[in-house]
Order: structure tokens, then C-alpha cells, then sequence
């Protein structure tokens, strides 16, 4: 399945490309098009929001079908990847994986397990 994703300082980039993912479609400004099904991978942004963008972007988009999050444990562990729980809720699809910064390499195997069964 189609991943978007947007990455602010590197991270969530940084899942995509050790996922392998080469086609992958990365949110800049929000306006952005999608045609079909996606899993989304975005950051949490201020005290535990979804990034404006990725906020345009699927209001725009109706195909998402997953999301997995990145955050911060260590400095925002009362918000700690928010975003992904908002857009779970709202969308009612399910979260892949909530991972600390970049995320670990059992992350990135629970992710592609995940995303392989979806
Ligand atoms: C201004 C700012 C606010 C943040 N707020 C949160 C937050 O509320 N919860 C959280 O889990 N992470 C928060 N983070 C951490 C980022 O979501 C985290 O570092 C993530 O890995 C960034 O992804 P990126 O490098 O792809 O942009 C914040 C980071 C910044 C710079």
C-alpha cells in the first residue's frame, strides 16, 4: 500500500527509507494528492498535535487506512505521540506502531509485519 508520510527533522524520513520504500509520498504542504489507499507515518507537533499539513492533507485525502507515529519519550512523555492517536480516533483506523525518534529495527519489523497484513 501507498505510504505518506511528513517528517519535520529527519526521523520519520529516516523510517520510510530503512522500511525501503522508494515511492513513498511526503507531505510539504499539505496539498498534496493521494488518489486511493494509504498508511500514514507522521511526527506529533506542539503539545500533542497533528502537524497542520498531515491536518489538510487527510482532510483532503479519504484513503488513509493505517497510521504509525513518531515521537518524543523523552521530552514530551505526557503527549508522547499524540498525533497518531488523534487521527486513529478520528479516521478509525488502526495504529501500526508508536515509536520513540527514528524507532528501533523491532519497530521497523512490527511496521512491515503490520503493514504486510493489512
Ligand atoms: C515543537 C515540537 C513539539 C513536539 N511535540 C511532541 C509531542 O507533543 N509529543 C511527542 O511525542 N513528540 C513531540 N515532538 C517530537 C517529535 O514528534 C519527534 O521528535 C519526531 O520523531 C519528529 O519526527 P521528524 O524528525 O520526522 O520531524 C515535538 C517536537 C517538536 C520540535
Amino acid at each position: 500500500m501507498k505510504v505518506v508520510y511528513a517528517s519535520r527533522m529527519g526521523h520519520v524520513e529516516g523510517i520510510v527509507n530503512r522500511l525501503g520504500i522508494t515511492d513513498a509520498l511526503k507531505i510539504e504542504s499539505g496539498t498534496e494528492k493521494c488518489d486511493g489507499d494509504y498508511v500514514l507515518f507522521t511526527y506529533t507537533d506542539g503539545q500533542g498535535i497533528v502537524p497542520p499539513t498531515v491536518e489538510a492533507f487527510l482532510a483532503a485525502n479519504a484513503g488513509v487506512k493505517a497510521v504509525v507515529g513518531s515521537g518524543s519519550m523523552e521530552r514530551h512523555a505526557d503527549t508522547f505521540n499524540f498525533a497518531a492517536d488523534i487521527i486513529a480516533e478520528k479516521y478509525n483506523v488502526p495504529i501500526l506502531a508508536k515509536v520513540d525518534m527514528d524507532g528501533t529495527d523491532e519497530d521497523l519489523e512490527t511496521i512491515k509485519a503490520k503493514m504486510a497484513s493489512l
